[in-house]
């Protein structure tokens, strides 16, 4: 039952007109409980509270499977003010992108131009910039974008899903750049040819691509609200006395708040990924798709309106 509610929403998360309703009335549903507002203004204000209780963040402007050029130049240009803001603010904070809004289903050189221009931006104003990882589809093409933009810029890094048979020769491919890497499990629908069905196998790829890229001296970011993957995390950076500044703990914004604040206070560095914007509705699917529980705020969302 749960893995047909999990699909259900993977299947939803991709509906174009709903993406179109959704921008259209914006956040609804109790999307607000994951996302920090549909303006630059609103998420400047949640990331300033969350660094004054020593989080720090990855903002996100909400976006993906943009397929005109306008659009994603559009994108672009928020990315940057994004980056501007962090800077005039003053705030701890990363971007994080997808490359779909940059363009990719346009044309390579599009997301490259729209690249370009951000990771300049990020330079002079000293912000880390990550390529979210999105289906399979485009897995290859982001690693390849990812691999030449690194070798122009320091400030980048991107995101490996355990969930991909190919994610443990991606991370042995990719040490020769000395990636800095955010780990997590996958959020999107796959299909066995291409993915551990699995959730334990899931688990068991995590654990190990964790352990690789930790023990490669690479800087790591562990990217779950699983106890189960930061309890091994903890384990396994004490045996091989890995220094706290070579990792970090990364949660979603509005997810296992309690347990964020926890590994705060145990002297862990908690990074909080802060997505905003009008886009919030794919976003939201997947949230709930890797917890129908969640589905019970929707209802009384509904219920309010
Ligand atoms: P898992 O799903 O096994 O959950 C473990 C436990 O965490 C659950 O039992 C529950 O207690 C809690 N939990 C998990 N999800 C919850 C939710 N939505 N609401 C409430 N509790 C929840 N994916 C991707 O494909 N590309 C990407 O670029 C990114 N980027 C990214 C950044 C950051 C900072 C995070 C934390 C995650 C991503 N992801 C991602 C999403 C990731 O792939 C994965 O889908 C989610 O993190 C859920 O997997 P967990 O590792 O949390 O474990």
């Amino acid at each position: 039952m749960e893995q047909a509610m999990r699909n259900f929403f993977l299947f939803l998360s991709k509906n174009k007109p709903m993406t179109k309703l959704a921008k259209k009335y914006g956040l609804r549903f109790g999307a607000g409980r994951f996302v920090a507002g549909s303006s630059i203004l609103q998420a400047v204000e949640v990331i300033r509270e969350l660094n004054s209780q020593n989080l720090v963040v990855t903002i996100d402007y909400l976006g993906e499977f943009v397929d005109n050029e306008r659009e994603a130049n559009e994108m672009a240009l928020e990315c940057v003010e994004a980056i501007r803001a962090i800077g005039r603010e003053k705030l701890d904070s990363q971007l994080s992108l997808k490359m779909t809004s940059m363009g990719l289903d346009i044309s390579e050189e599009v997301v490259m131009k729209n690249m370009r221009m951000i990771l300049e931006e990020a330079t002079k104003q000293n912000v880390f910039v990550t390529i979210d990882m999105e289906d399979y589809s485009r897995c290859g093409k982001t690693i390849d974008i990812f691999t030449r933009l690194k070798s122009e810029y320091d400030n980048i890094g991107t995101v490996i899903q355990a969930y991909l048979y190919r994610t443990e020769k991606d991370i042995d491919d990719l040490n020769a750049y000395s990636p800095n890497l955010r780990l997590v499990k996958g959020a999107y629908k796959e299909s066995p040819e291409v993915a551990f069905p699995e959730k334990k196998d899931v688990d068991e790829n995590f654990k190990k691509i964790i352990k690789t890229h930790l023990l490669n001296g690479n800087y790591t970011a562990i990217a779950t609200h699983d106890d189960e993957m930061i309890e091994y995390t903890k384990r396994l950076v004490e045996e091989y006395k890995i220094p706290r500044d070579q990792f970090e703990f990364q949660m979603l914004f509005g997810i296992r708040v309690e347990r964020q604040h926890e590994l705060v206070k145990e002297g862990y560095k908690m990074r909080v990924y802060v997505p905003y914007g009008t886009d919030w509705y794919g976003y939201f699917m997947r949230r709930l798709a890797e917890r129908p529980a969640n589905v019970a705020f929707v209802l009384k969302g509904v219920m309010k309106k």
